[in-house]
């Protein structure tokens, strides 16, 4: 197992899906784990599971796509943590399909929330990573449609190519103070989101994980803890010479 003792991660949008199952994992190998969610309720929900199973963490509700409730999360977690070691910016959402008809309004909440939540997190949260002296990892999750195309949503694949573009930025950029900068890449996983990319609500999740398993060589969509484990093995030391990277964890489907 890898260990996480003495580090702080934040994830956001941790309460739901690749976000839980990633505190969870940090919470079991030895991390503070700092979870915010629009969901409240739920993150609060995964630090108790957290603390019930020994380990240390606390949960916050905010907007992460609202500055100003960006800057009240920060100042929680300050109060709690003199420093930061790691950051999983994991806010992001389905978007409408194609482009005939998109709207100003979807394409600047698209914006919102895939790219300037996790953006702006990463700015606010820097200085509590520098405070350790010691450089720290950060992880986005992109998307496997950040790297080739989704043929229904466009919107989607430029948000995500977008934060694999920022991870790929932010890697050469902050390389000297010792901080990394990598992209996961999932393909489809079964949390309550899957759906949601064909338009579709939660009680489709079985037909559309079948649908999306037919078209990735493994032949199955994957488990919200397999793509936990790729991230935290890049927010820890194991990963110390992987910076700038996106990293696939798609059952094989962008190697096609
Ligand atoms: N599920 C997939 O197939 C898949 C594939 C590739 C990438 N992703 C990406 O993985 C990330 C996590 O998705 P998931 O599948 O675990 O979804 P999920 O629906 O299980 O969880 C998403 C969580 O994000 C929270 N959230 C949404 N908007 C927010 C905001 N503005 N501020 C704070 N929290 C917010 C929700 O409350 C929820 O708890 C997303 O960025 C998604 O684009 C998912």
């Amino acid at each position: 197992m890898i260990e996480m003792t003495g580090k702080v991660v934040v994830v956001a949008a941790g309460g739901s899906g690749i976000g839980r199952a990633t505190a969870l994992k940090l919470g079991a190998a030895g991390a503070a784990v700092a979870i915010v969610d629009l969901d409240g309720e739920a993150a609060a929900a995964v630090a108790a599971a957290i603390e019930a199973a020994g380990g240390s963490a606390s949960g916050h509700a905010a907007d992460c796509a609202d500055l100003a409730q960006l800057d009240r999360f920060v100042a929680e977690v300050g109060e709690r943590h003199p420093r930061v070691d790691g950051f999983l910016g994991n806010v992001g959402m389905p978007n409408p399909h194609g482009i005939d008809g998109i709207t100003e309004e979807q394409w600047q909440k698209t914006n919102d929330v895939n790219l300037k939540s996790n953006f702006f997190l990463t700015q606010k949260l820097l200085p509590l990573m520098r405070a350790s002296g010691q450089g720290g990892a950060i992880v986005f999750t992109a998307s496997a449609a950040g790297l080739v195309a989704s043929r229904t949503t466009p919107l989607y694949t430029m948000t995500k190519a977008g934060l694999i573009g920022l991870a790929k930025s932010l890697a050469v950029h902050l390389a000297d103070e010792g901080i990394r900068v990598n992209a996961v890449c999932p393909g489809p996983v079964r949390t309550p989101m899957l759906p949601g990319f064909m338009e579709r609500g939660e009680e489709a999740t079985d037909e559309v994980a079948e649908l999306y398993s037919s078209r990735v060589p493994l032949g199955r969509v994957a488990a919200a803890e397999e793509v936990a484990d790729a991230i935290v093995y890049l927010l820890s030391d194991l990963a110390g010479y992987v910076t700038g990277v996106p990293f696939p964890v798609d059952g094989g489907y962008v190697a096609q």
